[in-house]
């Protein structure tokens, strides 16, 4: 496999816009979107703490704000920030080319 079949593309970059946190599904999985300060970031979408959806929460700088319990994470590092998070969300390598954003899953 070739180190470019093992990205995926999850939308057109022109989705993800300044400040919003973008829900997509890719190969079963739901992840989220954040664009700051121009970068693309992806982390699971579902919080480690309950059962809630972080593409719902506030994005405030580079933390997500879980609409939940308002615990937080760092969207470039997956690490919780503010409790009652204690676990970390997994994040995905992500790319910006040819108009589209694409992401690395394994
Ligand atoms: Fe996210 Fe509780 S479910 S902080």
């Amino acid at each position: 496999m070739s180190e470019d079949s093992e990205w995926i593309m999850a939308c057109a970059a022109e989705d993800i816009v300044e400040g919003c946190a973008w829900p997509v599904q890719l190969n079963g999985q739901e992840i989220c979107l954040y664009r700051i300060e121009g970068t693309v970031y992806a982390t699971h979408d579902r919080c480690t703490h309950g059962n809630a959806n972080l593409s719902g929460g506030i994005l405030d700088g580079h933390e997500i704000e879980c609409p939940f319990h308002q615990g937080r994470f760092d969207v470039r590092t997956g690490e919780p920030t503010m409790p009652p998070c204690v676990q970390a969300i997994k994040t995905f390598p992500v790319r910006e080319r040819d108009g589209a954003i694409w992401l690395k899953l394994s």
